[in-house]
């Protein structure tokens, strides 16, 4: 009987194939899953220069006691005040600063311009409510802040919006949990997750088809053993079964494990030699526990507020304690990690941050250039930084990932008249887009010195 001669040897050979199988299947699932953990959405808009240059667009003619009320100015406002007041006030409770609903109607508008840009001359001149306000908060001072009117009044559009609509997130705890799901991104925490189940599904259902199947195979042979009119070729395969031990002694498989160990070996090495000097992932412990989760993050103070050099020098600077003092000679005053700031101040001696993005001196790097001009997102290169407790380093930080990203990047040109004839020659040339190697991103001089 023929069949059985047929069907035997492919049963041999189902546990190297099956074996083959859910290695590959395994593979194939670790490297999806990284890509599922690596896939991380674009970087979240930090509304970058919000505090800074507040946009100078025109607002619309003003509403009641001078407030509009334009979907934009509340837009603007918003970001105006996430940036620079979210930190010590909210709207319907104390922070460190009184509770702001219903300014507007506690205050002359005039009174507010006035003590948002300097409080302390307000204080001073002897203005009874702002005087007794300042001792009711035990003398703390609000920092100045060199506004126009009309920036301080998108600040009231926002505040009276949020007072007048509180259904939208308004309380600190809402708006923290707004904040952590945007900042989050909701990128790898479910997918992951998700992956997780679904790999161990696929196991089980793996492992029920083959205990399946193993059962059919007894049954068959079973039945098969039972008939008198096989052949004794059939006979010897029927009795003799699929032995685990034949398998594993067999040439094949023993190849098989031979060259599955070396070449595991061979990646192995041969990766750990491509990473010597590669610093990647470097995250060493600070003398501070410094958390850019909850300034950057929950506090939403913006990256240049402290990276001061990042838009328009080289560098983009560690802040000195200066920076720090300005929230914390009356923030969290009594914690153990802001009393060092303290005695750093008292003893006149700089914080000791350590070093973690680092290139060698051979290679030129320059902030300003990349973030500015080209309009380059930090997260790009250093990853979700509002979202880590402490840095680590994001990005291989080799030649050959300047050079990748020069040839992908395209830059707009546009109004831009250095580059006019540039633009010109090389859409002649070619009918690709402009990307950052056709300015000279790959010539040696431009990143060695
Ligand atoms: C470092 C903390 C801090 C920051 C940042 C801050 N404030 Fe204040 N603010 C206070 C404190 C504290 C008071 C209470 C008065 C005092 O102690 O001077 C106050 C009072 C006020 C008042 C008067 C409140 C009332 O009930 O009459 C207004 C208005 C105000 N702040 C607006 C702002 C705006 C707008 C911003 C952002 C541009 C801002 N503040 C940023 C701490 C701060
Ligand atoms: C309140 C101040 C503050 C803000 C805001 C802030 N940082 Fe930082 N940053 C620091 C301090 C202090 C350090 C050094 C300690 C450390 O590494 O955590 C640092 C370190 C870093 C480093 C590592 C520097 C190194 O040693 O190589 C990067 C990258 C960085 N910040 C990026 C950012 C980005 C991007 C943002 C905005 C999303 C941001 N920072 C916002 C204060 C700040
Ligand atoms: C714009 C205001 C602001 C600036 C600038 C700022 N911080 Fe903070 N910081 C905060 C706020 C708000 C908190 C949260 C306080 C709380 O949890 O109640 C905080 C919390 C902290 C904490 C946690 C304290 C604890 O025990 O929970 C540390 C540490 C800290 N900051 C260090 C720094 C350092 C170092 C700098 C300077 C590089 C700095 N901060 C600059 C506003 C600021
Ligand atoms: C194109 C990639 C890129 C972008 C975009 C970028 N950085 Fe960097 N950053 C680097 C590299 C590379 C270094 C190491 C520089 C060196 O060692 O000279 C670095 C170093 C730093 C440092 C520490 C040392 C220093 O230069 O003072 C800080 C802080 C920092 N970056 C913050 C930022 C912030 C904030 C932004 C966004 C506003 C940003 N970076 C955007 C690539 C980038
Ligand atoms: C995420 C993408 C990205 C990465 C990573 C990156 N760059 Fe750039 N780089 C740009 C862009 C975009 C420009 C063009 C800016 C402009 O419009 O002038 C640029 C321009 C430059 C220039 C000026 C080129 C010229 O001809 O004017 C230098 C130098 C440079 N980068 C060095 C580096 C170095 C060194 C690294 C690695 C440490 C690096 N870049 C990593 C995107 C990147
Ligand atoms: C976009 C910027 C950029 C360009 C263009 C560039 N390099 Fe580099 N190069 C780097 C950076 C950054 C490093 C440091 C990488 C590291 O530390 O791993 C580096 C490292 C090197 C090193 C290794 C030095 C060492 O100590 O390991 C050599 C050699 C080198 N570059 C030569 C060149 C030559 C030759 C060219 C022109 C064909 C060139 N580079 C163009 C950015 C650049």
């Amino acid at each position: 009987m023929s069949f059985i001669g047929k069907t035997g040897p492919d049963l041999k050979s189902l546990a190297p194939v099956a074996w083959l199988i859910c290695l590959l299947l395994f593979n194939g699932m670790e490297a999806f899953a990284q890509d599922g953990d690596g896939n991380v959405p674009p970087a979240v808009e930090q509304d970058s220069d919000a505090a800074i240059e507040p946009s100078d667009s025109p607002q619309p003619v003003a509403a009641a006691g001078g407030i509009p009320d334009s979907e934009e100015a509340i837009t603007q406002g918003r970001q105006l005040f996430n940036g620079n007041c979210k930190v010590c006030h909210a709207i319907n409770e104390v922070v460190v600063g009184p509770a702001l609903a219903g300014i507007h109607e506690r205050r002359p508008v005039e009174w507010i311009h006035a003590f948002v840009k300097n409080s302390q001359k307000v204080i001073q001149s002897g203005d009874t409510y702002a005087v007794n306000l300042f001792n009711q908060y035990n003398k703390t001072q609000m920092p100045p802040f060199n506004f126009s009117d009309e920036e301080i009044n998108s600040i009231l559009a926002y505040i009276k919006n949020e007072t007048d609509n509180p259904v939208q997130a308004n309380s600190p705890a809402e708006a923290v949990d707004g904040n952590q799901q945007g900042g989050s991104g909701g990128g790898s925490g479910i997918s992951s997750d998700y992956l997780a189940i679904i790999v161990a599904a696929l196991l089980v259902v793996l492992l029920l088809v083959l205990v399946v199947l193993i059962l059919v195979v007894a049954v068959l042979n079973k039945y098969l053993g039972q008939r008198a009119d096989l052949d004794p070729a059939d006979k010897e395969i029927v009795q003799g079964g699929v032995k685990v031990s034949d398998i594993v002694k067999s040439r094949p498989f023993i190849a098989f494990v031979i060259f599955l160990f070396v070449s595991i070996l061979a990646k192995t090495v041969l990766d750990s030699l491509f990473l010597v000097g590669i610093q990647q992932g470097y995250q060493p412990e600070q003398p501070i526990a410094f958390s850019h989760k909850l300034h950057a993050g929950q506090y939403q103070i913006n990256c240049n507020y402290c990276h001061t050099g990042v838009y328009k020098a080289k560098s983009a600077n560690i802040p000195s304690v200066n920076i720090c003092m300005n929230c914390h000679n009356t923030i969290k005053t009594e914690s153990p990690e802001i009393q060092k700031l303290y005695s750093a101040v008292e003893n006149n001696k700089p914080i000791e941050w350590v070093r973690i993005h680092n290139l060698p001196d051979l290679a030129y790097f320059n902030h300003s250039q990349h973030v500015n001009v080209g309009g380059v997102e930090c997260q790009t290169c250093h990853g979700q930084i509002q979202e880590m407790e402490v840095v680590y380093q994001h990005a291989e930080l080799t030649m050959g990932w300047c050079i990748n990203c020069h040839r992908e990047t395209e830059i707009n040109a546009e109004g831009n008249e250095y580059y006019d004839k540039l633009v010109k020659l090389h859409n002649a040339n070619t009918g690709e887009p402009f990307r950052v190697k056709d300015i000279g991103g790959l010539e040696c001089s431009k990143c060695h010195y």
